[in-house]
C-alpha cells in the first residue's frame, strides 16, 4: 500500500501510527524486516528526510538500493516512471520518492510497488506532517483544541499543507500568518499578523522560505524577520508552554532569530529526532498487508 498524501489517512490510521513510532521510540517494540530491500529516489535535495528514512531502514534490517538523479540514467532523460517501472522490476520491496512535481504519484497508478511520497512539488509532505503531529502530540498529548499558527511561506510549502489539513481534522484550530504574495487563498483557514500568532498559539510552526521556487524573485531578509519571523521579543510574548517547531532546513536570522533555534521551548531537533521513529512505522504498515492504511475510493492506497 502508499503513503502519498495525508489524506491517504483516518484520524484512527494517524494515531495508530503515531502510537506505533512511539513504541519505536520507548523501545517497546522492535520490528525485523532483514531481507527486505527499500529505494530512496530523491529528485530534490533532502538531508533529514532521505538520511532518517535510511536510518529508519537500518533499525528494521531492510537494506537499501544506492540511487542518484546525477549519476542514474535520469541524467540520460529517463523517465520517472521507466524509473520506478525499472525498480519494481529489480525486485525491491517499497520505493520513497522526492520529486518536485506536484502529484507526480499519478502517473505511477499502474505500479504495484509501494510508493511512500517524501515531498511532491508544493503538493504534500505526509512523512513531515506525521512527525509533526507526533511531535505536538508529545508535547500536549492532544490535539483538539489546540491553536495552531503556520508561519511563512505558505505558497511554497508542503509541510503547510499537509499540516494544516491534518491538524484542522484532527480538532486543532488552525491559523495562518504569510506576507501577501505568499499567502495561498485556497487553504480554508484565516491570516493573523505575527504579533497575534505568537501571544496565543500553543504550536507556533515555521516554514522555511523557499527561495527556490520564487522564480529568482528576492526579498528582504531582516525586515522579513521584522514581519514575519520569530524575533527574540515575539518569543517573549509567547505562552509558557507554547512550542516552537520548524521543518528545517531554518534559514537562521530569517524565519527565527538564530539563537531561538536551540531555545528550551524549539522542538526542531525533537522533531527530526521523531521522523526515524515515524518513518520505521510508516514502512512497516506499507509492506504489512492488510495493515493501518485504509483504502480511499479517491486515493491509490493499494
Ligand atoms: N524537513 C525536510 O523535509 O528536510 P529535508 O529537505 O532536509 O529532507
Amino acid at each position: 500500500m502508499n503513503l502519498l498524501k495525508m489524506d491517504d489517512l483516518t484520524n484512527h490510521e494517524i494515531n495508530e501510527l503515531l502510537n506505533q513510532a512511539q513504541s519505536f521510540k520507548e523501545e517497546k517494540q522492535k520490528v525485523n524486516l532483514n531481507g527486505l530491500v527499500g529505494a530512496l529516489l530523491f529528485y530534490e535535495p533532502s538531508t533529514r528526510t532521505k538520511l532518517s528514512f535510511e536510518m529508519a531502514c537500518h533499525k528494521l534490517g531492510i537494506k537499501l538500493l544506492s540511487f542518484s538523479k546525477e549519476t542514474s540514467s535520469v541524467s540520460k532523460g529517463e523517465s520517472l516512471y521507466d524509473t520506478v517501472k525499472t525498480i519494481e522490476a529489480l525486485g525491491a520491496d517499497f520505493i520513497v520518492i522526492r520529486h518536485p512535481e506536484k502529484r507526480y504519484f499519478e502517473q505511477l497508478t499502474d505500479l504495484n510497488i509501494p510508493i511512500i511520497n517524501g515531498g511532491d512539488g508544493t503538493g504534500e509532505h505526509p512523512t513531515q506532517s506525521l512527525l509533526d503531529l507526533m511531535t505536538i502530540k508529545e508535547s500536549f498529548n492532544q490535539f483538539d483544541q489546540l491553536q495552531v499558527a503556520i508561519c511563512g511561506d505558505i505558497k511554497h510549502s508542503r509541510v503547510a499543507k499537509s499540516n494544516a489539513y491534518a491538524l484542522s481534522r484532527l480538532g486543532a484550530n488552525i491559523r495562518l500568518v504569510a506576507k501577501e504574495k505568499w499567502q495561498d487563498e485556497q487553504l480554508p483557514f484565516p491570516y493573523i499578523d505575527m504579533d497575534q500568532a505568537a501571544l496565543d498559539s500553543d504550536v507556533l510552526m515555521l516554514l522555511r522560505v523557499q527561495k527556490e521556487r520564487h522564480g529568482g524573485v528576492s526579498y528582504d531578509q531582516q525586515s522579513y524577520l521584522e514581519q514575519f519571523g520569530l524575533t527574540i521579543k515575539r518569543e517573549q510574548m509567547m505562552k509558557d508552554n507554547s512550542i516552537i517547531m520548524h521543518p528545517a532546513p531554518v534559514n537562521r536570522g530569517v524565519e527565527i532569530d538564530s539563537s531561538l533555534v536551540e531555545s528550551p521551548r524549539s522542538k526542531i531537533f525533537e522533531q527530526m529526532n521523531n521522523g526515524v521513529f515515524i518513518r520505521q512505522a510508516i514502512i512497516t504498515n506499507c509492506l504489512q498487508k492488510g495493515g493501518a492504511f485504509h483504502e480511499n475510493s479517491d486515493s491509490e492506497c493499494q
